[in-house]
């Protein structure tokens, strides 16, 4: 079962995430979009929309760091233990509450606007309740257990079975003494990647970088009056006068 669930299920997740793409990129190109809402709903937008996404930007990160630095380079690098957590709680929790607050303004706007409830799909829906589920059970794990708990050291357990994946040597055993909390957002986050290429999360790959150093579109106001229609030619008032 532990084979099953701590090695069979992350790759099959990943071929998942990988052939996903490949398809939905052959067979939805013009799908392949945010499918914004933004014209039929703002108010609430301006505010979630940054919030949900500079938290996410955050919560990458110290996945990132949490995940992919091993805990031995910060201590080669004199980060104390203490300070490591300082400073993951402290981030952890700030921008969790970011994405926590971004996602619940997201949500609700989809259950308060009529408009936006009816180009609301029923993948929306599947996302916006696995994100849910992803947020409640990280925060519980920063928040309840690493915050105020008595504290899990992901770092020598669950983040060395992380990389094992990626250099083909997981090792299941690090991750059965793991709190529940813990074990199920790692399934969790496996689960969600393999949901991605059908969501409209594809458009994270499209993002509009190229605008940053673009050119700038010149607009000029018109600062004279535009000319008087002229009169259509000769021949083609013969053509539409009645008495032609
Ligand atoms: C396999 C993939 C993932 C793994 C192994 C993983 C692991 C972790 C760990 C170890 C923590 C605790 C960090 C701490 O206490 O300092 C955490 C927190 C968190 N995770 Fe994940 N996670 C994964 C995917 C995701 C995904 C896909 C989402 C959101 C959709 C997510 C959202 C969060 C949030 C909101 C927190 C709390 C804030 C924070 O500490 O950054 N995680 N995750």
């Amino acid at each position: 079962m532990s084979t099953l669930v701590w090695i069979v299920l992350p790759y099959a997740c990943l071929a998942v995430f990988v052939a996903g793409h490949v398809w939905r990129w052959r067979h939805d190109q013009f799908g392949w979009t945010t499918h914004t809402s933004q014209l039929l709903e703002n108010r609430l937008l301006r505010l979630g929309s940054p919030l949900f996404h500079l938290g996410a930007f955050g919560v990458i990160g110290g996945h990132a760091m949490g995940l992919l630095v091993p805990a031995s380079w910060t201590a080669a690098a004199g980060v104390s233990e203490h300070t490591y957590h300082l400073v993951s709680v402290t981030g952890g929790t700030i921008t969790g509450v970011m994405l926590v607050a971004g996602l619940a303004l997201l949500i609700a706007r989809r259950f308060v606007s009529g408009r936006i409830r009816r180009v609301t799909t029923t993948m929306d829906r599947i996302l916006y309740a696995a994100m849910a589920a992803m947020v409640v059970l990280g925060m519980s794990g920063t928040v309840v257990i690493n915050l105020l708990g008595d504290g899990y050291d992901y770092r020598e357990t669950l983040a060395v079975w992380f990389r094992g994946i990626f250099w083909l040597r997981p090792d299941p055993a690090l991750m059965s003494d793991a709190p529940l909390v813990f074990q199920l957002h790692a399934i969790g986050g496996f689960l969600f990647l393999a949901l991605w290429p059908f969501t409209r999360l594809v458009h994270v790959w499209s993002a509009p970088l190229a605008y940053l150093w673009r050119p700038y579109v010149v607009y000029r106001g018109r600062r004279t009056p535009a000319p008087a229609a002229q009169p259509a030619p000769a021949a083609v008032r013969k053509v539409v006068t009645p008495s032609s």
